[in-house]
């Protein structure tokens, strides 16, 4: 027990002096010491002081098949011994990234795939897709992302921009409303009835919530509206639902016209019919379609988006040059 104890003494000085945690105080941190976390099984977490945790939070809501799986060390073992990396920036592929893309494409109803990071960078290389659609159509005016208040879209200065979290820009120079050059993103309000609700019932309130959209669109002038950006419910935001009726509304809205989340009346996507399940409300799944989905954590590294935008982009060696800023150095 002492020798464990010492362990947490020795890493939580190291960490104190070494190592800076994302969205923390790190003076209130270092004081109180780091929580050392040394092995996990299962369900389980173990910290550095021998206790066994449930690990409700799934890591950062991203373990969810568990810790200790063999058969996923195994895989990543073998591949590391067969080829650790390679990039596909340079007319390149391998058999990884092309069986993954295929199964996705077994599994879900979109066609392609493109590969990131995290959900921040994701995000991000979204917003990008969406400005060089509309420029290549030669709608150059349509820049604005309609997003939502405490919304959560990553970490990067796009996705904070896009976000709606007051607290996140505090740490940007300019005003999220004013236009940037990241983007230009008109928030609107939450579908949160429990905190704003009011005398509302709450599908009343969850309409309401929803037409805000039309209004925005309507306000911003609709040759003027990219897209529209949304969590399928609110997790950073606080788990929040929105009420029964909201993702119907919203996808009546996208039936109506043809500016908002950048498709049309046809739609983009190829899917294999179904679409996507992308809304949850309280207490059931919607299914709608949409152009682009950008899981974070949940499906790692991966940011699919239908084909008829890829096709686009795809189609034209300067248009991936300016789509991929890393392609653009000289
Ligand atoms: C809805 C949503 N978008 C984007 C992100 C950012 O993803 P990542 O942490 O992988 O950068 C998250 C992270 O939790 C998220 O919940």
């Amino acid at each position: 027990m002492n020798d464990r104890i010492d362990d947490t003494a020795h890493y939580r000085t190291l960490d104190a002096a070494h190592h800076i945690h994302p969205f923390s105080d790190m003076g209130a941190l270092n004081r109180a010491g780091s929580h050392v976390i040394v092995r996990a099984d299962g369900v389980y977490l173990w910290d550095s002081e021998g206790r066994r945790i449930v690990d409700g939070m799934a890591g950062l809501w991203c373990v969810n098949v568990g810790y200790g799986r063999r058969e996923l060390a195994e895989a990543t073992f073998a591949q590391m011994n067969m080829l650790p990396y390679y990039n596909t920036f340079f007319k390149t592929t391998h058999p990884p990234v092309i069986e993954l893309s295929a199964l996705l494409a077994e599994l879900t109803s979109f066609e392609r795939f493109l590969y990131c990071n995290s959900g921040s960078e994701a995000n991000d290389t979204a917003l990008r897709v969406v400005h060089r659609y509309w420029a290549l159509q030669g709608k150059r005016d349509k820049r604005y992302v309609i997003a939502r208040k405490n919304a959560y879209h990553g970490s990067t200065i796009a996705g904070t921009t896009l976000g709606g979290m007051d607290y996140m820009h505090e740490q940007m120079p300019s005003p999220v409303e004013m236009p940037s050059p990241v983007a230009h993103v008109a928030h609107i309000d939450q579908p949160y009835w429990y905190g704003e609700g009011g005398a509302a019932s709450v599908e009343d309130f969850g309409i309401e919530r929803a037409r805000q959209l039309e209004a925005k669109i309507l306000e911003l002038g609709a040759d003027h509206v990219a897209a529209f950006i949304d969590e399928p419910f609110q997790g950073a935001g606080g788990m929040i639902f929105p009420p029964p009726g909201y993702w119907r509304e919203i996808e009546a809205l996208f039936r109506a016209d043809a500016w908002a989340r950048g498709r049309g009346r046809r739609g983009f996507g190829r899917g294999k019919g179904g679409g996507l399940f992308v809304g949850v409300e309280r207490g059931h799944v919607v299914c709608l379609r949409v152009s682009m989905v950008c899981p974070s954590k949940r499906i790692r590294r991966a940011s699919p988006r239908p084909c008829r935008e890829y096709a686009l982009l795809s189609s034209d060696a300067e248009h991936q040059t300016s789509f991929n800023p890393l392609r653009s150095r000289p």
